[in-house]
């Protein structure tokens, strides 16, 4: 029989009479946000509704309005007599690659269920993550891939050879959980030089990118039922991590400066921790403004919460001046700041970095080395060898000639075909664009059309953990040469024309126009 769960729970839970939303609509999302954790596993029976209600002092209304929301989405059900419980099936479920990745389902291999009873509640919760990561060809428009076909795999090549042959038996056993030294000075280097980062390379740890900085930093800084800022839209990599912990995630609106920190403090004034895309808002593209960035440096003096500084791509900006990471300006060490080579080389070479203040080496050190010992020596020995060399320097210039070139193709060509409703927003920096649609239109499907159609578009909304989303598609640039990335932009242009002149989302006169180019 399901064990039915104590209101203690949502001891955690309390309205914010500040926030933008009525309670019940506060209650749903901390309830969707425990089920989607695992907090509350499958199958657990809810608290009758007065008894939360009393419990947590609010209407019993309140209560009913959360529990119906929940039922008509799909996270809970409720059995006439026996009461309300977590439901065995998810929406997210549908969405989660249960083994493997989506291409078994292509290879004719059937997908393995999911064996919910023999799993922890931790297991429970980690699988149920709307997060997984399948192969990521380097089709129009798959974004977050750089140009698999520029990278230099010669020159690798012989750096790894070299790096091999001459590897000294020091570095045979397992080294130091922190990364091999010589790579730690060379990107401490990196980071001062183009980031301003203020730091010594003492204080570089060597990662196997930044999914495993934001695993580990959850982890080690987080508490269950912490309070998380994320940005909305955000990056689904740290929610699923910050979720995995256990963390509250308390999503905060962006705007044309980025991140809004007044409205993050309106609704949640003290979080634990904030994670923050500064350079280039993840999936936007705006920067952080100098406002809100002293706007997050005093609420972390004041609350000591983290901020987690994710500069994933910050090396390919092709207009205006970077402005510098927000960890040269803290004064307090609770800036984090994380970097990836998955942007400037390749996501394959599971590579990346945290540059942490000194009073956290030695528990960072050692949570990287219960997660995984330490990152294989020998790409680690290659790739201070490339940096040493200045070959890092100046694959990312010519990258950032190539990305500029195939973002302005695409640009132009998309805005050349596509009506006024669609507006193409062109990006400053980084590997993909975003085309927002009109209200109403349905982004999720949009994409499958697009996907049945041999054309990649992500689709904006799953960024969102609202329901206030805004519809959109993301496209990639990076990979793809510039006639194949107008091949694609008129098949894009078509279909999308298509549809929204379908749903009356835009004139039919519109269609014709951009149907016969
Ligand atoms: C916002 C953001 N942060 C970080 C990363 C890098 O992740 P990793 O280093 O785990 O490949 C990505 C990759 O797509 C990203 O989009």
């Amino acid at each position: 029989m399901a064990k039915t769960l104590t209101a203690g729970v949502f001891s955690s839970f309390k309205v914010n009479e500040k926030s933008a939303h009525p309670a019940y609509r506060q209650l749903y999302q901390e309830l969707r946000a425990s089920i989607l954790s695992g907090r509350l596993p499958s199958g657990a029976r809810l608290p009758a509704t007065r008894v939360l209600a009393d419990d947590l002092g609010v209407s019993r209304n309140t209560i009913l309005s959360a529990f119906t929301l929940l039922i008509d989405e799909g996270y809970v059900v409720s059995k006439v007599g026996a009461g309300s419980f977590v439901a065995h099936q998810i929406p997210e479920d549908n969405q989660i690659p249960r083994r493997g990745h989506a291409s078994d389902a292509a290879s004719g291999e059937a997908a393995w269920p999911l064996a919910d009873h023999e799993l922890s509640q931790r297991g429970r919760a980690l699988a149920r993550m709307s997060f997984s990561s399948g192969p990521s060809n380097p089709a129009a428009f798959t974004p977050d891939v750089p140009a698999y076909d520029a990278f230099p795999l010669d020159l690798w090549g012989k750096i790894i050879s070299k790096a091999w042959r001459n590897i000294s038996s020091d570095v045979l056993g397992y080294v130091d959980p922190a990364g091999y030294w010589p790579l730690r000075v060379a990107i401490a280097r990196h980071v001062r030089a183009g980031r301003m980062v203020d730091c010594k390379p003492e204080q570089v740890i060597v990662t196997s990118g930044s999914q495993q900085s934001f695993d580990l930093l959850a982890r080690l800084l987080l508490d269950p039922g912490d309070a998380v800022w994320i940005e909305e839209p955000g990056y689904l990599g740290s929610r699923a991590a910050m979720l995995a912990a256990g963390a509250r995630v308390v999503p905060v609106p962006v705007d044309a400066e980025g991140l809004n920190v007044a409205e993050g403090i309106r609704i949640e004034s003290s979080p634990r921790m904030v994670v923050v895309s500064p350079s280039r808002q993840y999936p936007l593209g705006m920067t952080l403004s100098p406002d809100r960035r002293e706007q997050l440096l005093e609420l972390s003096k004041s609350t000591r919460a983290w901020i987690i500084e994710d500069d994933y791509d910050s090396e390919y900006r092709y207009s205006g001046q970077p402005l510098p990471a927000i960890q040269s300006m803290d004064k307090q060490g609770r800036v984090i700041y994380l970097g990836t080579f998955s942007k400037s080389l390749l996501p394959a070479f599971r590579l990346g970095y945290l540059i942490v203040p000194k009073f956290l080496l030695q528990g960072v050190s050692t949570a990287k080395a219960i997660m995984d010992r330490h990152p294989p020596i020998l790409e680690q020995i290659a790739l201070q060898e490339f940096m040493e060399k200045g070959y890092f320097a100046s694959h990312i210039r010519r990258m950032r000639h190539l990305y500029a070139e195939r973002k302005n193709t695409l640009v132009t060509t998309l805005r050349s075909l596509l009506p006024p409703e669609v507006p193409v927003i062109d990006a400053a920096s980084g590997m993909h664009i975003v085309v927002m649609l009109p209200n109403g239109a349905d982004d999720m499907l949009l994409s499958r059309l697009l996907s049945d159609n041999g054309v990649i578009a992500r689709p904006l909304s799953p960024y969102y953990l609202t329901e206030e989303v805004k519809s959109g598609l993301l496209l990639g640039f990076a990979a793809v040469p510039p006639a194949g990335l107008v091949a694609a932009s008129k098949r894009f242009a078509n279909i999308v024309t298509e549809y929204l002149s379908s749903e009356n989302l835009i004139e039919p006169a519109e269609l014709t126009e951009v149907a016969t180019q």
